[in-house]
């Protein structure tokens, strides 16, 4: 039976799209991001700007998308304002050089603050599906995001088909929006594999504007193969956590492991799939990249929850090829539950997260370089950070071939801070800061996570602040900073110039 909808081209949609209007797109990473809508946005944005009229719109997604999303409107400056988080580089330059407004946001929240209307109506969502039905039940793609708070709460919906992704992927996703307080519930989430919600999302079809047909890839990228020092953070990680079984404090039967995005992310887990003293693990995390699905496949993975699979296309076409096996093994939710804290402090999950830089106090920039330009946003490092049961930050000792410092006296930009940071890890060892008071954690970073170049250099700062409970100074605490800001390298510091 045919679809109850008008079936409309990507330009015929993106015509419906007005100057001034906030948009929720589906995407949390490139994973199920809306393309063909927005690259036809992107287009008319230009038509409009050549014939003399303004056109920009507001951006809300899940999380960062892909080049048809962030990157064609970033092209086409058609971007007024866009939240909760980006890693698109022209967008990043817009955003730091002030033209695009940006507000970055925990991920877990950011849903509630569009229902309570703390960012005003939500004119279109703009939503990719694998099927519809004509009583207006949407099945997800690649991943849920915040869409299905979007699909709810848009006066008006465009739905993007993308017959890339069969409609089987029906069961895979576990839909749950909590009611707003006063009459919030528990979330009946015990355990990762729990389901609390619908397989679809169901819209009132009225609200349905017209569906696009496409057929096209989700536009994630490779990583950077791992180098020697990716691959000693994650022995560490994975070493860390063996001790921590080992000593009792993490259960035997383990705890469900949240990892975060990137080089070293994929790392860490082949690290940990590798340690056969660690049981078979479960993940309850918000993204899940290619390094989770042969460790699904072997069996040292047996169940992620997270809000998108974030896989290359290689990696997605083994994904469909055994449909069937990671049918019962992967769960797709909306970022509002993946990232939420009542279930991260139940279920007790492990968090590793990237940080840019570590203070002395054991404090976590993972935003801002040099406290003002904009990386891509905190995501959901907050949400799981705080709520963890271990709570784990890792990154390089160095940035930019030595000259920058990760670790360094006080952050240019504080996301995480001491009373959440547990642990901190680069591949010079591990800093355990449980029960340390700030003098100790200093030390403990110093000597286990700083590298050897700037180890003298960190503790001659600590020799020349007063005392007092923390060790700062108010005038040396970013001297280093400034340093690389005049002779762009932080080493061979003078600290009595600074003083
Ligand atoms: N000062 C200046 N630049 C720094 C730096 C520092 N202290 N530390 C890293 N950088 C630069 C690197 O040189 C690199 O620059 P390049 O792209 O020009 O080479 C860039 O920052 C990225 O660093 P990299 O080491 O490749 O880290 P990454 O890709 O693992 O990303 C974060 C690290 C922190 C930016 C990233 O993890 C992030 O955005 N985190 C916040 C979101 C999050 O944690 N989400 C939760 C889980 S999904």
């Amino acid at each position: 039976m045919p679809l109850p909808f008008p079936i409309l081209t990507p330009e015929e949609a993106a015509a419906l799209i007005q100057n001034g209007q906030t948009i929720g797109f589906s995407g949390f990473t490139p994973a199920g991001a809306a393309k063909a809508i927005p690259k036809a946005i992107a287009a008319q944005a230009i038509a409009e700007h050549e014939a003399g009229r303004p056109f920009q719109i507001g951006v809300l997604t899940g999380a960062s998308t892909g080049p048809s999303l962030d990157g064609a409107l970033a092209a086409a400056e058609a971007i007024s304002f866009r939240t909760p988080y980006q890693s698109d580089p022209l967008l990043r330059a817009q955003i730091n050089s002030g033209q695009v407004r940006f507000v970055d946001m925990h991920l877990s929240q950011l849903p509630q603050i569009v229902r309570y209307g703390f960012l005003g109506p939500i004119h279109f969502a703009v939503v990719e599906a694998a099927d519809i039905t004509a009583g207006g039940g949407i099945v997800l793609t690649t991943s849920v995001g915040a869409s299905n708070t979007y699909l709810n709460c848009a006066q008006k919906i465009l739905i993007e088909l993308n017959r890339r992704h069969p409609p089987t992927l029906l069961g895979m996703h576990d839909i749950f929006e909590p009611k707003d307080p006063p009459t919030r519930d528990a979330i009946p989430i015990y355990t990762p594999s729990d389901r609390g919600g619908a397989a679809m999302v169901v819209v009132d079809p009225r609200k349905i504007a017209g569906i696009v047909e496409t057929n096209l890839d989700d536009e994630a990228g490779g990583f950077d193969s791992s180098n020697t020092v990716t691959e000693k953070i994650g022995q560490n990680v994975a070493e860390f956590l063996v001790r921590e079984m080992h000593s009792g404090r993490i259960p035997r039967q383990f705890l469900p492991l949240q990892s975060g995005v990137g080089n070293i992310a994929n790392a860490v887990l082949a690290a940990l799939g590798e340690r056969r003293e660690v049981p078979a693990f479960e993940m309850y995390t918000e993204v899940l990249q290619d390094s989770a699905i042969p460790l699904l496949k072997s069996g040292r993975c047996t169940f992620a929850s997270t809000s998108a699979l974030t896989l290359s296309p290689a990696m997605m076409k083994e994904f469909y090829t055994d449909l069937d096996y990671f049918r019962s093994r992967i769960l797709l939710r909306p970022q509002e539950i993946s990232n939420h804290p009542e279930i991260v402090r139940r279920l007790g999950i492990i968090s590793m997260n990237t940080a840019i830089e570590v203070d002395l106090g054991g404090n976590v920039n993972s935003t801002h370089v040099m406290g003002r330009q904009m990386m891509n946003g905190i995501g959901g490092s907050g949400d799981f950070t705080r709520n963890a049961y271990v709570s784990i930050f890792s990154c390089p000792s160095v940035a930019k071939g030595g000259k920058i410092s990760a670790i360094v006296p006080l952050c240019s930009h504080i996301d995480h801070n001491e009373h959440s940071v547990q642990i901190v890890i680069t591949e010079n060892g591990v800093a355990d800061l449980r029960g340390k008071d700030p003098k100790e954690r200093a030390d403990l970073i110093i000597d286990k996570c700083a590298h050897p170049e700037y180890r003298d250099q960190l503790r001659t700062y600590l020799r020349l602040v007063k005392d007092g409970h923390v060790p700062q100074s108010l005038s040396l605490a970013f001297a280093m900073h400034r340093h690389y800001l005049t002779n762009n390298d932080m080493r061979n510091i003078e600290w009595e110039s600074w003083r």
